[in-house]
């Protein structure tokens, strides 16, 4: 995910920049730039990769003096990782940094071409700094075309702008991405979160969406929708590796939480009124194409095979998932009208990578669902569909499972209008859906409280039996896979109606069963398959927005109309589960032992 360091002041910026963003880096990217306003000279630096290149290209510059600087981490989305599509992006006589994404870009873009501005990026970022001076014209009011270009922003930003024409001032705006002011009595920092400016700032300003302003001579004014207003500072943390967690005690915790908002990101640009739209497929992709093959391992394989219901179900595209491992070696017939897709959070994964080239080999498209650009994989593939659930640290996945899952719900709907195989009304009734998934996401406190005080009972026995039917059979192997990765302890996926042809027989008050029970599928036949469990002492856990009698403990979910929100919803509550399990049992939930986060080898 992206980063953004900014400072006004005396001090040499350069190092703080490059020092802040160094702490940024935890959050993954591919690219980094800084730009400097000093003596009214603009001067700024980008390189591709790590920092050090970035550090090697500026080490004959210092800067000196009062000026003004912005920096920032690039992850890429609407763009390759390259110098011209990094941050900051140039104007004429200005800079804009920004995380988040511009969903009305195309139309300002065109605006300002049919204007005769010239683009350098495929960013749409860029189209801020132009639009900036549009309205600027060299010599105009700087705060009065910030608020002019702010206004015409559609969709989530953070961002900072720097000026020849103010060259003592840094605008600023927030809106749906983070961003905070920090202060140390002189100066003003800015940052998308604590870490950069821990150790030099002592209090600190959060922005709230809407709000905007400028810092000059040590001072910020802040405005929003209604005019300039007050903000009450706060003493800043002194923790730095806390603060990299935002406050919570592991990553995967803060993952979990996040699911939401990365859901969000997933989504823009992507699901729009009435279609879903990848301006990173092209119909050609699917000429000729009759069937797909899936091939992932781990947590990818699951949201592979969940995807495969959806493909099938919906789109009418046969579709068979493989488990990249076995795939390699069992000398598989490809015909070349199958597209063959790869999903891989890391995009590093050995036998995923090796299955892609034998694909390649045998002449099949291939297109890769992966969190990384620029990966092995997404190199390696004719297309790529980036899920941006920005980094993910936590060993034990969460958001990169939810995100991949999303993904292959909208290639869905995209493949599904493609061979117009779906109604009008069954594809808005998917995208209403898909639109209140980042609800069915939240993490309420009430549910954390309640799984952690289950959570105690649930730290013995001789296994777990993670149950579910069609969808949620994927998801109960992805709940089992958690918990065994984090707590150590045995835990099994199952389809529920595959229990009484052999399992069954372990059943006894020492198995625990997690039950999947979702109203809109398959209710009355999973329900039946618990009762069996139970009858046979089995200890039932059930997850379900239908109050279950025979349910040792129970968790009741909100949503019950469509099948993915129950999917979403019961996934949060899986992870938790194993998240606190593990806890209790003071494990080290992040670093799982035996486990690294980008499988390498064979
Ligand atoms: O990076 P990938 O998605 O290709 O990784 C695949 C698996 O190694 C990975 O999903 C693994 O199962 C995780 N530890 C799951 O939490």
């Amino acid at each position: 995910m992206c980063g953004i360091v900014g400072y006004v002041g005396q001090k040499e910026k350069k190092e703080i920049l490059l020092d802040g963003l160094q702490e940024l880096e935890y959050r993954g990217y591919d690219s980094a730039g800084i730009a400097i306003i000093e003596n009214r000279q603009l001067k700024h630096f980008k390189a591709i990769g790590k920092l050090e290149n970035l550090r090697a290209k500026t080490k004959d510059y210092e800067s000196d003096g009062f000026g003004v600087s912005i920096g920032h981490t690039r992850w890429a989305t609407h763009g390759k990782p390259t110098e011209l599509n990094a941050h900051p992006h140039l104007g004429e006589y200005s800079f804009v940094v920004h995380n988040g994404i511009i969903e009305n870009y195309q139309e300002l873009k065109v605006e300002l071409q049919e204007q005769g501005v010239n683009f350098l990026s495929q960013t749409d970022t860029e189209t801020i700094v132009h639009l900036f001076e549009s309205y600027c014209e060299k010599k105009g009011d700087g705060f009065d075309s910030f608020t002019k270009t702010i206004n015409k922003l559609e969709g989530a930003y953070a961002t900072l702008l720097v000026t020849e024409v103010q060259p003592d001032t840094i605008f600023f705006a927030k809106n749906g991405s983070p961003m905070l002011i920090g202060f140390d009595g002189e100066d003003v920092y800015f940052a998308s979160s604590d870490t950069p400016i821990i150790g030099m700032a002592t209090e600190v300003y959060y922005l709230e969406d809407g709000e905007y302003g400028y810092a000059k001579d040590g001072e910020v004014k802040l405005f929003d929708a209604n005019g300039e207003k007050n903000f009450t500072k706060k003493p800043l943390a002194t923790d730095k590796a806390m603060a990299q967690k935002d406050g919570y005690r592991f990553f995967m915790e803060k993952e979990i939480y996040e699911q939401s908002d990365v859901m969000n990101d997933t989504m823009m640009g992507r699901v729009l009124d009435d279609r879903v739209e990848f301006e990173e497929l092209g119909v050609e992709l699917f000429e000729g194409i009759n069937n797909i093959k899936i091939c992932a391992c781990g947590t990818s394989y699951h949201s592979a095979l969940t995807g495969s219901y959806l493909l099938e179900r919906i789109a009418k595209i046969p579709c068979q998932v493989e488990i990249a491992s076995e795939f390699r070696y069992k000398e598989p017939l490809l015909k070349d009208d199958t597209l063959f897709i790869t999903i891989s959070q890391s995009g590093e994964t050995a036998d995923t990578l090796e299955a892609l080239k034998m694909a390649k080999r045998a002449g099949l498209k291939s297109l890769s669902i992966c969190n990384v650009d620029n990966s092995s994989i997404v190199r390696e593939s004719d297309r790529a569909i980036l899920t941006r659930a920005g980094i993910e640290k936590g060993v034990a996945s969460t958001k990169a499972f939810a995100t991949q899952t999303m993904v292959l719900w909208m290639l869905t709907l995209y493949v599904a209008e493609l061979k117009n195989s779906v109604s009008k009304e069954k594809l808005q009734s998917e995208l209403d859906a898909m639109r209140h998934t980042p609800k069915a996401l939240l993490v309420t406190d009430r549910l954390h409280e309640k799984l952690h005080r289950l959570s105690k009972r649930y730290l013995h026995g001789h296994g777990f039996f993670f149950i579910g039917r069609d969808i949620f059979f994927p998801l109960a192997l992805e709940g089992a896979l958690k918990l065994k990765e984090i707590s150590y302890l045995h835990a099994e996926g199952y389809p529920a109606g595959e229990m009484k042809h052999g399992p069954i027989a372990l059943a006894d008050s020492e198995l625990f069963t997690i039950a999947l029970m979702p109203r809109s599928l398959h209710y009355d036949k999973i329900k039946s398959n618990v009762e069996e469990l139970s009858a046979r002492d089995s200890t039932i856990l059930a997850i379900s927005p239908e109050p279950f009698e025979l349910a040792d403990d129970f968790i009741q979910t909100k949503y019950d109309s469509h099948p993915m929100l129950e999917f979403f919803e019961m996934m949060v509550v899986t992870q938790l589960l194993s998240l606190e399990v593990s806890i209790r049992l003071g494990n080290d939930v992040d670093m799982p032992r035996n486990l690294a986060k980008s499988v390498t080898v064979e």
